[in-house]
């Protein structure tokens, strides 16, 4: 396996070794140097970067996530290209915003695995060393005996960075759920990670309200996120809207029901969109144009299923939201035959 010298132009100039084997963001993000990232898979253009010279070797992106001018004029996907020589790459000015913590691989050994709702399980995982980063950050799973990886959030603030935990759904016939997950994986068990990884953070220049949307699973991130702001901030102003389609998918009812009653600036609210009886019915997007008449002044964090956060999004801007203000992360299933792609 060869390794070659990646020249990186931005707001300074320094030289990288990639490997063979090894994509640009994965080389950048260990040696210290920062790049924005978001889905690691290929989707959502985050991490564009410019070949100056040199041969680097990568798929051909879809024009919805690099236009057809921007590929003539050089520009690849950093999360899914690989050198093939050196090679001079040019990156965004960094503006000094987004986390910087340095990646690294990791192994963990799960000391808790806990069914929490249907399908659902809460995994804790502990490491030899706290792991540095940032609120809302995920980490990528290695599914044993596979190349492939899967990506869970941290559902922990950073501040308890040695003991994971994450949420994860049963995906039908997922590889990393059916196939590992839900069927042998056992405390004990030891699990090979690489993370962190990811730009939906806290906000630490934030500190008006929040309103936290979350769908499913998504609400791990909005943990992390909710107490890391707390930890700051005890008295901060945080609504969380928990959507699920029924009573069953609903989990951690009693954590937020309990941090809600110890803390009169928290706001639990769960939402059912199939089934009344628990929290309120409907949409999490409706049920907050319902609860506020404007929502100028806060930031928003939105993680779950695209169309779930797409329609929370609009709530938001509808009830006066600057952009700005709004961070959010879709959650979208694996591609069948991918080796690096998130759950
Ligand atoms: S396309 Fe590379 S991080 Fe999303």
């Amino acid at each position: 396996m060869g390794a070659h010298s990646v020249q990186v132009v931005g707001s300074a100039t320094q030289s990288v070794e990639c490997s063979d084997d090894q994509r640009l963001l994965d080389a950048f993000l260990r040696s210290g140097v920062y790049l924005p990232n978001s889905c690691n898979q290929g989707t959502c253009g985050t991490c564009k970067v410019k070949v100056l010279c040199g041969i680097v070797d990568s798929p051909t992106p879809s024009e919805t996530v690099l236009s057809a001018d921007e590929q003539t004029a050089g520009y690849v996907l950093a999360c899914q290209s690989t050198p093939r020589s050196d090679a001079q790459i040019e990156v965004p000015l960094d503006t000094g915003a987004g986390p910087r913590h340095e990646l690294r691989d990791l192994v963990g050994v799960v000391r808790e695995i806990r069914e929490v709702a249907d399908e659902t399980v809460s995994v804790h995982v502990e490491l030899d060393a706290p792991l540095d980063f940032s609120a809302g950050q995920y980490i990528e799973f290695t599914v044993p005996g596979t190349a492939a990886v899967r990506q869970y959030s941290m559902a922990n603030p950073p501040s308890s960075g040695e003991l994971l935990e994450f949420h994860v759904r049963r995906v039908a016939d997922g590889l990393a759920t059916d196939g590992w997950i839900f069927d042998s994986l056992q405390r004990g068990h030891q699990i090979e990670m690489r993370g962190p990884w990811g730009d939906f953070v806290h906000d630490p220049d934030a500190d008006g309200p929040m309103i936290l949307l979350a769908g499913g699973t998504g609400l791990a991130p909005l943990k992390s996120i909710a107490l890391h702001a707390m930890a700051l901030d005890p008295a901060r102003e945080i609504h969380l809207y928990h959507g699920v389609r029924y009573r069953s998918d609903l989990y951690d009812v009693d954590f937020w029901a309990d941090l809600a009653d110890r803390h009169p600036g928290v706001h639990y609210t769960p939402c059912l969109s199939r089934e009344g009886g628990h929290g309120r019915r409907g949409y999490v997007g409706d049920i907050v144009i319902e609860d506020f008449t404007t929502l100028r002044g806060y930031s928003a964090y939105l993680c779950g299923p695209p169309a779930m956060v797409d329609a929370g999004v609009k709530a938001c801007k509808r009830r006066r939201m600057s952009g700005r203000s709004i961070h959010r992360e879709k959650y979208t299933p694996a591609p069948v035959a991918a080796e690096s792609i998130p759950a």
